[in-house]
C-alpha cells in the first residue's frame, strides 16, 4: 500500500465509468516486467478517477494505431546500452524511423524507467517523448526519469499527468470505501523474505577458470509463488572490504552518524554497508561528487565533449578510486551518503521449476571477479552470495514475475533452449517444469561453456532428463577444449536441418545469458538456419524471425 501512497487515491471509488469520461490509452514496453506493472496500476488509478483507460504493449500496436488515441500515457524502460525492450525493438524502430503519422490529436506524457548506473539513462522514453512531439502531439505532463527506484517518481507522474488531462467525468455514484481491515504485511519488494539459504555447491571443478555457484533458497512460510521463467530478486549488502574503501577515501571513521534519505538516522558504516550503492560509478554519483569537491579535473572529464574519455575513466573503477582521485581531502560524512544512490536488489532468473521442488527456489550465479588498474574488483550481489552468506544465513529475497519468458502453453509444443554459461539457468527450471507436467513436449538444449571437464554445469541431472525423456536433444559446445572457438551458435549451425524442422513444427525458441555478443551471434545463427534449410533470401528469413517473435515464439532473457 505505500507504494501508491504518493498518488492521489480517492477515498471513494465509481461503481462504473459515465459515458462521459475521459479515454486513456496507457502504452509500455516492458523487458524485465516493471513498466507492464507501472502500466496496470497507472490504469486501475485513472479508472478510480473516472477515466476509460486500456492498457497496451508496445509488441502488440504499431505506430499508425497511435492516431486513433487522444489521450496517451507513455510508459517504457530502457535496457543496457540505451536499447528499447526486446518486446518493443519492432514498434520503436518504425515510431522513431518509419514513415511519420502525424498525431495533431494526441495529447500525452511519458514515464522512462531506467538505472543512472548507464551512461543512456533513459534513452528510450527521452526519444518517445521527443519524437511525440515532433509528430505533433501535445505533451501536457513533463517526462518522468526514473532509477531503479522507480515507485514513488512514478506515483507523481502519475498524479500529475492525470490531472492535467483536465477533468475526467466526475463519478456517477459513489461508494463507501470499504472499511480498512488488518492485513499481515506481504512480503514483496517493499518487504523482502528472509530466506534461508538451504544449500550452496560450486559447480565449475578442480582447474576451471569460472566460479559458478548452484545456490537452494527456501520460500517456506512467505506465501511468494513464481512459475518457471520468472527472476528471483536479491537484496545484497556491501563487503567488509568495500566500506572500508570508502571510509578510507573520504577520510571518515564510519561511526559518524548520518541522515540517509529515505532511510533515516544511521550510523555511517551501516548506511554504507545495508542502503547504499557505493560502487556503481556513474556519471550521476560523479556529477555530485564534483559539486562537491569542485574538483576542475572532474569537471572536464564531465565536459560534454569527453564521453570517450570519462568511459574509460569509468571503466574498472569505483566511487572510492574517484574520491580519492578527485577530492583526495576527504568527504564530510553528511555530504558523502547524498553522493550514492540506494543500493538497488539483483535479479537472477530462477533455475528451479516450483512443482519440481515446492517450497525452495535455486539459482545459478557465477561470482564476478577480476582485476582492473591493478586491484581486485568484484560483483557486489554474486559474491555476496558467494562469500558473505553461509549454508542456514538468511537472504532477503522476492520473486519478479517475467512474462516474456514463459514455456508455451500447450505441453505439446516443442521448445528449443540456447543457454550458455549461467544462461542455462531458467532452461533447468523449463526441462524440470516440463518433466513434472506429464507427457512432455519434445525439449532441445544447447549449451556452452568453457571446458568439458570443468564446466559442464548440472551434467549429471541433463543426463538424468535425457534418460527419463524430459530432454530430448542435448547440444553442446566447449569454446576452450579446441584450438578453435566453439559456441553455441556453431551447434546451431551443425544442426541447421533439423532445427529448421522443429521451428516448422511450431517450436518455441529461448535464448537466455549474455547479452552483448552471444544473444546476437545466436540471433543472426537463427536466421541464417531459416535461410539456409528454407531456402529462403536473407530477408524474408528474417521477416520469418521477426515472425516468431511477435507470435511469441522466440522470448529472450539476456543480461
Ligand atoms: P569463451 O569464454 O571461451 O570465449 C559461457 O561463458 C560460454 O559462452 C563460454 O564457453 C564462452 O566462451 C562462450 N561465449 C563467449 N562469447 C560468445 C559468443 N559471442 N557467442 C556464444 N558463446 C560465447
Amino acid at each position: 500500500a505505500g507504494f501508491l501512497s504518493a498518488a492521489p487515491v480517492s477515498a471513494a471509488a465509481p461503481i462504473s465509468a459515465p459515458a462521459s469520461s475521459l479515454k486513456l490509452t496507457v502504452l509500455y514496453g516492458s523487458e524485465s516486467g516493471n513498466s507492464e506493472k507501472l502500466a496496470d496500476l497507472s490504469a486501475k488509478e485513472a479508472k478510480k478517477k473516472g477515466f476509460q483507460a486500456t492498457v497496451k504493449n508496445m509488441s502488440d500496436i504499431s505506430p499508425a494505431d497511435l492516431a486513433k488515441v487522444e489521450n496517451l500515457l507513455v510508459i517504457v524502460s530502457t535496457w543496457g546500452d540505451g536499447e528499447p525492450p526486446e518486446s518493443a525493438t519492432s514498434f520503436y524502430k518504425e515510431f522513431m524511423n518509419g514513415s511519420a503519422v502525424h498525431l495533431p490529436a494526441v495529447r500525452f506524457s511519458v514515464c522512462a524507467l531506467g538505472d543512472t548506473a548507464y551512461e543512456k539513462f533513459c534513452q528510450i522514453g527521452k526519444d518517445v517523448d521527443a519524437r511525440l512531439e515532433a509528430l505533433g502531439a501535445t505533451r501536457i505532463a513533463p517526462r518522468q526519469d526514473c532509477d531503479v527506484e522507480y515507485e514513488q517518481p512514478h506515483a507523481e507522474w502519475l498524479a500529475a499527468a492525470l490531472k492535467s488531462f483536465g477533468p475526467a467525468a466526475p463519478a456517477a455514484a459513489v461508494v463507501a470505501a470499504p472499511a480498512a481491515t488488518h492485513v499481515a504485511e506481504e512480503y514483496g519488494k517493499k518487504n523482502p523474505f528472509p530466506s534461508e539459504l538451504l544449500e550452496k555447491v560450486l559447480l565449475n571443478g578442480k582447474g576451471t577458470t569460472k566460479e559458478t555457484w548452484h545456490y537452494e533458497l527456501s520460500l517456506e512460510g512467505s506465501g511468494l509463488t513464481y512459475d518457471a521463467g520468472d527472476a528471483l530478486a536479491v537484496v545484497p549488502v556491501n563487503a567488509p572490504d568495500i566500506v572500508e574503501g570508502i571510509l578510507k577515501a573520504a577520510k571518515l571513521s564510519g561511526s559518524e552518524s548520518v541522515e540517509v534519505k529515505g532511510v533515516g538516522q544511521k550510523i555511517l558504516a551501516d548506511a554504507l554497508r545495508e542502503d547504499l550503492d557505493i560502487t556503481a560509478l556513474s556519471r550521476a554519483v560523479l556529477t555530485k561528487l564534483q559539486a562537491i569537491s569542485g574538483s576542475d579535473k572532474l569537471a572536464a572529464l564531465l565536459a560534454d565533449d569527453a564521453k570517450d574519455q570519462l568511459k574509460d575513466y569509468q571503466w574498472g573503477r569505483w566511487i572510492a578510486d574517484a574520491i580519492t582521485d578527485f577530492a583526495s581531502g576527504g568527504v564530510g560524512a553528511a555530504e558523502l551518503v547524498t553522493i550514492f544512490r540506494k543500493l538497488p536488489p539483483r535479479l537472477y532468473s530462477i533455475a528451479s521449476s516450483p512443482l519440481a521442488h515446492p517450497g525452495e527456489v535455486h539459482l545459478t550465479i557465477a561470482s564476478v571477479r577480476y582485476q582492473a588498474h591493478g586491484q581486485p574488483k568484484k560483483g557486489v550481489a554474486s559474491t555476496y552470495l558467494a562469500d558473505l552468506v553461509a549454508k542456514g544465513g538468511k537472504v532477503p529475497v522476492y520473486t519478479h514475475q517475467n512474462k516474456n519468458f514463459r514455456l508455451p502453453a500447450s505441453s505439446d509444443t516443442p521448445v528449443i533452449m540456447v543457454g550458455p554459461g549461467t544462461g542455462v539457468a531458467p532452461f533447468r527450471a523449463f526441462v524440470e517444469q516440463r518433466g513434472a507436467t506429464g507427457k512432455p513436449g519434445k525439449n532441445w538444449l544447447f549449451f556452452g561453456d568453457q571446458h568439458y571437464t570443468y564446466d559442464f554445469l548440472y551434467q549429471t541431472e541433463w543426463q538424468d532428463h535425457l534418460k527419463e525423456g524430459n530432454l530430448t536433444k542435448l547440444d553442446v559446445a566447449f569454446s576452450r577444449d579446441q584450438p578453435e572457438k566453439v559456441y553455441v551458435q556453431h551447434r546451431m549451425l551443425d544442426r541447421a536441418k533439423e532445427l529448421y524442422g522443429w521451428l516448422q513444427e511450431g517450436a518455441h525458441f529461448y535464448v537466455c545469458g549474455d547479452a552483448s555478443r552471444m544473444a546476437s551471434d545466436v540471433h543472426e545463427a537463427l536466421i541464417s538456419v531459416v535461410e539456409k534449410e528454407g531456402g529462403f533470401s536473407r530477408e524474408v528469413a528474417e521477416a520469418y524471425v521477426e515472425d516468431l517473435k511477435k507470435s511469441k515464439r522466440y522470448q529472450r532473457d539476456v543480461y
